[in-house]
C-alpha cells in the first residue's frame, strides 16, 4: 500500500503524512528533507548552488551526509532546497531511494512535490495538500520562531510564493496534484480536522 501526500510549502503535508503513518503503522518518508539535505551540504561546501554537476554528486552520495533536524528546517535551506530540486540529475539520483522506501510491507507514506505524479504514480491513494499562500506563511512564521529565528510574516510570504513560482514552473517534476488526486484545502482546517479528512480520504480511496 503506498500513500502519496503532495502539495506546497507549509500547506500541512508533513503532519498529515506523519498522522497516515502512525495510524495505518506504515512506514514515512518525507522527501523534502533528502532534497534539503542536498542543498545544506551544497551551501556549507561554498560551491555554486546551480552547479548541476557538484549538485547531482552529492545527491548520489547522500547517505554520507548526516545533518539535524533543525539544520534542516531553516528557510535559507529550504529555498536551497527548491533550487537543487530544479536539476533533473539531483531528481533522478534520488529515484531510487525513494522508490524502494515506497516498496515496503505493509505500506508506505511518502510527502514531497511530485509522488503522485513521478515517483509513485501508480500509488494506491493519493493526496494534495494546500492551502492559501497567507496561511501557510502564518503557519510557518510561527514554526520558525518556535526554532528561535528572527523573521518578519512579510518575508516568510514572500520566500512561500517565490517557491511556489519555483516549484509550479520547473520543467522536471513540477508541482500539481495528479488527475486522480484528492484536494485537500486546510485554509480553514486545524491540524487534527485537516488529518481527519486525510484518513478519510485514504480510507475510502485506498
Ligand atoms: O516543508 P516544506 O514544504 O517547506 O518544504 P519541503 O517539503 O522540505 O521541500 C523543500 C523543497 O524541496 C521544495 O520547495 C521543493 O522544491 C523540493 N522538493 C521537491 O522538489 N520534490 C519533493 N518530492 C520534495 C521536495
Amino acid at each position: 500500500m503506498i500513500i502519496a501526500v503532495d502539495g506546497p510549502a507549509a500547506a500541512g503535508k508533513g503532519t498529515i503524512a506523519r498522522a497516515l503513518a502512525q495510524h495505518f503503522s506504515y512506514h514515512h518518508l518525507d522527501t523534502g528533507t533528502l532534497y534539503r539535505r542536498v542543498g545544506l551540504e551544497l551551501l556549507k561546501s561554498d560551491g555554486d548552488i546551480h552547479d548541476s554537476k557538484i549538485a547531482a554528486a552529492i545527491a548520489r552520495n547522500l547517505h554520507s551526509y548526516a545533518y539535524l533536524d533543525y539544520e534542516l528546517r531553516t528557510e535559507a535551506v529550504g529555498a536551497a532546497a527548491s533550487i537543487v530540486a530544479s536539476i533533473p540529475e539531483v531528481r533522478s539520483a534520488l529515484l531510487d531511494y525513494q522508490r524502494s522506501f515506497a516498496e515496503q510491507e505493509p505500506g508506505a507514506v511518502l510527502d514531497g512535490r511530485d509522488i503522485g505524479t513521478v515517483v509513485c504514480p501508480d500509488a494506491d491513494v493519493k493526496l494534495f495538500i494546500t492551502a492559501s499562500p497567507e496561511v501557510r506563511a502564518k503557519r510557518r512564521l510561527a514554526e520558525l520562531q518556535a526554532n528561535g529565528a528572527d523573521v518578519t510574516f512579510e518575508a516568510v510570504l514572500q520566500d512561500i510564493r517565490q517557491r511556489d513560482d519555483r516549484d509550479q514552473n520547473r520543467a522536471v517534476a513540477p508541482l500539481r496534484p495528479a488527475a486522480d488526486a484528492v484536494i485537500i484545502d486546510t485554509s480553514e482546517l486545524a491540524a487534527d480536522g485537516a488529518i481527519a479528512a486525510a484518513i478519510k480520504a485514504a480510507s475510502l480511496a485506498g
